[in-house]
């Protein structure tokens, strides 16, 4: 009689080893036995997905074992498993074949060079954008569509781009809260040809001015690093978008209603911006730029309670920027009595977890599938 998979009364090792040794030994005996005609049934009994054999081990033994006993009989399952598997494989089991049939050889040999496209293919599933990637292009795009063109730069950078450049002399205490990696063993050379992992992308600005003349419209986004425990809301890697425009006539009304603009654009239109003034020593007059609380609309409290997304002040603070500094238009020799500009830096990282209602920074970084996921 042609074996079927028993149910499982007795959970004890020796009665579970029994029954793996078992359907084993069955496979063993039809498999050294089947002939090429006979393969299709043979593959059908044993890998259905619907009801084959290993379907059925893994219903009537693993799904409706009791909890105690699912380690112990999911072991077994696996070393089954294992070892009959590889018997999916056409090509494998044509081998056997040949090996154990040997009056047949000629059909074998046909069998051998079939190829068989009835066995369910291997299905790769399709990844999505990460979502720091979807915000930045998204961030990107709403720039974009004012004009700007977009530049990149090194993420490993000189003293004199990251710093000296943007008006951060040696020693300013102003470089003490952007604390970041050098690279070792570079004492040797000057300190503005020493590298260092870029703390915010505005060098960019400085290359780019470089090799730009007035109008200047762009954005740059990028990978940043800064010397930050990691926690649920630092990162030592994190991401910004940089925006520079530089043009004549230029004013602080340019900035406030382009970053106006961008934030309603990303939030929606009922949010409302605040400039409150802040200090970088690239930019005079620097702001940082507010948004009303997209959680409690503004209003400090919800559900009956304080609003903890911005601890009940109706704010949060989402980006530095300023008109850029006159000294240094001097670093890139631009005349600062023809031009004059804006430019901003925006966390990505810290616009997504607002966007997303995200908890934590870190799950950014951690690559788990099950968080990834949901962004598809
Ligand atoms: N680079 C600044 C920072 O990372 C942000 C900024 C950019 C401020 C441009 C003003 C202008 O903190």
């Amino acid at each position: 009689m042609a074996y079927t998979v028993p149910k499982l009364t007795d959970y004890s090792e020796e009665a579970l080893d029994k029954a793996a040794a078992q359907l084993l030994s069955e496979f063993e005996k039809e498999r050294s036995a089947v002939t090429a005609d006979q393969l299709k049934t043979f593959r059908d009994r044993w890998f259905a997905r619907k009801n084959g054999i290993l379907t059925q081990v893994n219903e009537i033994w693993l799904k409706r074992a009791p909890k105690e006993h699912k380690a112990e009989v999911g072991r077994r399952v696996n070393e089954i498993r294992d070892r009959v598997e590889p018997y999916k494989d056409s090509r494998v089991i044509n081998e056997s074949l040949g090996l154990s049939i040997s009056a047949d050889v000629k059909s074998t040999a046909e069998v051998k060079e079939r190829l068989d496209i009835t066995l369910p293919g291997i299905r790769r599933p399709l990844g999505a954008e990460h979502p720091i990637i979807k915000t930045m292009n998204q961030m990107v795009s709403v720039f974009r569509n004012l004009g700007y063109s977009v530049e990149e730069g090194p993420e490993i950078e000189t003293d004199y781009y990251n710093f000296e450049s943007l008006n951060f002399p040696p020693n300013h205490p102003a470089r003490d809260t952007q604390d970041t990696l050098f690279i070792a063993g570079q004492e040797s050379k000057p300190l503005r040809d020493r590298l260092l992992l870029r703390t915010h992308t505005s060098p960019v600005q400085i290359r780019t001015m470089e090799k730009m003349r007035p109008p200047v419209r762009v954005v740059c986004p990028g990978k940043v690093h800064r010397n930050d425990a990691p926690d649920a809301t630092h990162s030592p890697i994190f991401h910004q978008i940089e925006g520079l425009a530089v043009d004549t006539n230029i004013t602080f009304c340019d900035l406030k209603g382009t970053l106006d603009h961008a934030m309603k654009a990303f939030f929606g239109s009922s949010v409302k911006t605040r400039f409150y003034p802040s200090f970088f020593p690239f930019t005079e007059p620097s702001a940082d730029v507010q948004i009303s609380c997209i959680f409690c609309g503004g209003k400090g409290y919800r559900d009956g309670g304080r609003c903890p997304q911005c601890k009940a002040s109706g704010w949060i603070e989402l980006l530095g920027c300023g008109m850029v500094d006159p000294n240094v238009y001097g670093f890139v020799d631009y005349d600062p009595k023809k031009f004059s500009g804006f430019a901003f830096g925006m966390g990505v990282d810290r616009i997504a977890i607002l966007k997303y209602g995200v908890d934590d920074i870190q799950l950014f970084f951690q690559g788990d599938v099950r968080f990834l996921e949901q962004f598809g």
